[in-house]
């Protein structure tokens, strides 16, 4: 191990998953130079914000707290301390130039496939304060995860495991082709041993993360291609790994070997995050989605055959340019026939560089608010009466490693819907009936049938 100097490292995280996957990995490569995670960044030596840049609001958030960030650096300037303060992530990525000259405290910037370069960028600015300011946008052609190191903290029962990033799909109105760039897939061997590793530590549930998840085409042992259904079948293979899942889909990289594997994997939950955004085939067009509502249904269908117990969520977006009243009304029409349990639905929001920001026939705000009020209440609807339809019922839970503040357990279901169960500590970190007394929207409530 490492005697370097006990140091405070604060990062925050903002957006997806593959973010929060990030930052563990920033942890990681911090950790044996003697940076340690704190959960405030007012005396921090280092601060890093994991930026989002996938909707306005996410980015708009990055400078107001980096505002605040500011002042604390100035506070410890003043009892002569240094707090480098970095900016990485999808903001960094696509507005580093713009984040330097207006934030002059700001000493570093890198993008997501950078981060493996940490300790170089860490030295230069360290190494002489305030005279090497570092922005760090490459897409280098080795990839990070090539360079991450081998020990990772796993804290908890649950974990995540990018195997995939980047995307080629190009939907008009997102910026990931810009900032993950294009669509990259790791090698089954290196994907095994993390997930190996994970579960040497404690995980049982591991959810494989990745842009475009299902477009997942690494190099297998056999030196061929394999898609997401064989690495699912292959990971199912690791003792004492009880859960698989995998996030985040696209409808057109849906391949036979993955609804095949619903049908004979029982460690791959029978859950499908399968965003559609629009129930209109005139504004899945405008959006690039290369397929229609037709295709969508027809794929669900494929999937309920193989697995019946399948159940769906989704993404929506709201008010894209040139959203009419009846397009709108043919989304809400197929979350009412199709049935989500759990749904993210967005206002549109034009991102600066994709096609869709120079569209002219936009959507006005008022308009937008009231169709997403009435989407959201329909999805909360169906959310509810899905958690509701458990009461009564005993539902199979995996518990967190330790217990919650108020002495509870907690765990998620097969659906990773979130259950609050009272029962004795022991049962940290297994998997346990629970009887389901109450529901809400997000989360489940019961108690833990003792049988002996
Ligand atoms: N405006 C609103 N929502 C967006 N998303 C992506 N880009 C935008 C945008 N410009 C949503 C999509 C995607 C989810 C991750 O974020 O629904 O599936
Ligand atoms: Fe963005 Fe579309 Fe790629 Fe998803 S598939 S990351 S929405 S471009």
């Amino acid at each position: 191990m490492t005697n370097a100097p006990n140091k405070k490292l604060y990062i925050k995280t903002y957006g997806c998953q593959m973010n929060a996957y990030d930052t563990r990995r920033m942890e990681d490569i911090l950790r044996p130079m003697g940076y340690s995670s704190v959960d405030t960044p007012d005396t921090a030596d280092m601060v890093i914000l994991n930026t989002c840049h996938i909707r306005e609001k996410a980015t708009d958030k990055v400078f107001s707290d980096l505002g605040r960030i500011r002042e604390h650096k100035i506070e410890m300037e003043k009892n002569g301390q240094q707090m480098v303060v970095a900016v990485a992530g999808c903001v960094a990525q696509a507005e580093g130039d713009v984040i330097l000259s207006r934030a002059k405290y700001v000493d570093m910037v890198f993008g997501p496939q950078t981060y493996h370069e940490l300790p170089e960028m860490l030295a230069k600015i360290t190494g002489a304060y305030g005279s090497a300011r570092v922005i760090n946008t490459d897409f280098p052609v080795e990839q990070k995860f090539d360079f991450l190191p081998e020990e990772n903290a796993v804290s908890g029962s649950t974990a995540f495991l990018s195997i995939q990033e980047g995307c080629d799909k190009f939907c008009t109105f997102c910026v990931v082709p810009y900032t993950r760039g294009s669509e990259y897939s790791r090698d089954v061997a290196s994907i095994v041993a993390e997930a190996k590793r994970m579960v040497a530590n404690g995980a049982r549930d591991i959810t494989l993360l990745g842009q475009n998840v299902n477009a997942y085409h690494g190099t297998g042992a056999d030196g061929k291609t394999w898609g997401l259904g064989r690495l699912i079948r292959e990971l199912a293979e690791i003792q004492d790994l009880k859960r698989i899942r995998y996030s985040t889909s696209h409808p057109c990289d849906v391949q036979d070997d993955l609804i095949e594997a619903h049908r004979d994997v029982p460690q791959l939950m029978p859950h499908l995050h399968l965003p559609v955004q629009s129930g209109s085939n005139k504004i899945l067009k405008a959006m690039n989605r290369k397929h229609t509502i037709e295709d969508y249904l027809a794929t669900l269908d494929k999937f309920r055959t193989a697995q019946p117990d399948i159940e769906l969520s989704s993404d929506f977006i709201i008010g894209f340019p040139g959203e009419t009243d009846e397009d709108f009304e043919e989304t809400y029409n197929l979350v009412k026939n199709v049935g989500f349990t759990a749904a993210y639905s967005f206002k549109y929001s034009p991102r600066p560089g994709t096609p869709a920001a120079n569209m002219t026939n936009l959507v006005r705000e008022d308009v937008k608010d009231v169709r997403l009020q009435r989407l959201q209440a329909l999805l909360s609807e169906q959310a509810l009466a899905f958690n509701r339809s458990f009461i009564g019922k005993p539902v199979e839970v995996l518990f967190d490693t330790k217990q919650n503040k108020a002495g509870q357990l907690h765990g998620r279901s097969r659906y990773n819907t979130a259950v609050y169960a009272t029962g004795p500590a022991r049962l940290c970190g297994q998997i346990v009936n629970v009887m389901i007394e109450d529901a809400g929207q997000t989360a489940l409530h019961g108690s833990v049938q003792i049988t002996e």
